[in-house]
């Protein structure tokens, strides 16, 4: 009925350890902060970093429940700092395996109807949890470092989610030193033919995040770190893009009222 439904977007890189979980909690506390509606998923149903960078290590229902056993995702949706909702996933390594990636993309979706934003983060490699948590979604953020290993495999990932029919709608290029070798932004955006959407340096307040006693996503510490600064303008990017949708659908709405 011209609702405007949120967007799914899964952070992805292929290469392991790029920031994929870091960039997903910290877009997400980001976006929530611009007054969007966001939920950010932990779909790396082995490790279960991004409940963990939340403080929720021990949450009683999990992602891994609502996959496994029939539990309502309402029920594994946890309030995050500064408005952001986190859905973890289990630490049990039993019975992931067992996950059904049709289950994911169902239950997933359902969560487009009330919020302007799903951020999932995706475990490393292109195997079938990875490939499953992208096929969820309709649009795919890369996390790249500028190096050749990197980027190869975000080459890969980017032809997996051509396969799965999801659109990849930019780069995020993570641990830039400005060191001598590494691909420029230039390069990059040839490379993988898509668009840089921003550069976040190594940053040291940023690599603390998991080691804290209490853990938390960088935005929710500091918001004047350089890496801080950088996932704020991007986040404000991909919301601004929003807005401007979502304002053409008021108009378009008023059209349609007036031809009436
Ligand atoms: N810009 C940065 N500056 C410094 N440290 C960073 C930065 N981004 C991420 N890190 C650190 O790098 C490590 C890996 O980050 P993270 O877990 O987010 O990567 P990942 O891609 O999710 O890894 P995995 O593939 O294992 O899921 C963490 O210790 C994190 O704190
Ligand atoms: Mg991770």
């Amino acid at each position: 009925m011209g609702e405007i439904m949120g967007r799914m977007i899964s952070i992805a890189s292929g290469k392991g350890g790029v920031g994929k979980t870091s960039i997903t909690a910290n877009l997400g506390v980001a976006l929530a902060k611009l007054k969007q509606r966001t939920v950010v998923v932990d779909a790396d149903m082995a490790m279960a970093n991004l409940g963990m960078l939340f403080g929720l290590h021990s949450a009683p229902i999990t992602l891994h429940d609502v996959i496994i056993e029939d539990i309502d995702i309402h029920d594994a949706i946890y309030d995050g700092p500064l408005g952001v909702k986190v859905i973890p996933s289990g630490l049990t390594l039993s019975s992931y395996k067992k996950a059904d990636p049709e289950k994911l993309k169902k239950v997933l979706s359902t969560l487009k109807e009330e919020f302007d934003y799903v951020l999932v983060d995706v475990p490393a490699g292109v195997d079938i949890s990875a490939r499953s948590a992208v096929a969820a979604t309709e649009e795919m953020i890369l996390v790249v470092t500028p190096d050749p290993a990197s980027l190869a495999d975000a080459m890969k990932m980017r032809l997996t989610a051509e396969q799965l029919d999801v659109n990849p709608i930019g780069v995020i290029v993570n641990f830039r030193r400005k060191e001598k070798g590494e691909a420029s932004k230039k390069e990059i955006e040839e490379f993988l033919e898509l668009k840089v959407l921003g550069e976040i340096p190594e940053d040291p307040e940023m690599r603390k995040s998991f080691y804290l006693k209490k853990p938390a996503p960088l935005l929710v510490r500091k918001e004047d770190t350089p890496a801080a600064k950088e996932i704020i303008k991007i986040a404000a990017q991909i919301a601004g893009v929003r807005l401007a949708e979502k304002k053409k659908g008021i108009v378009e709405r008023l059209l349609s009222l007036i031809k009436r």
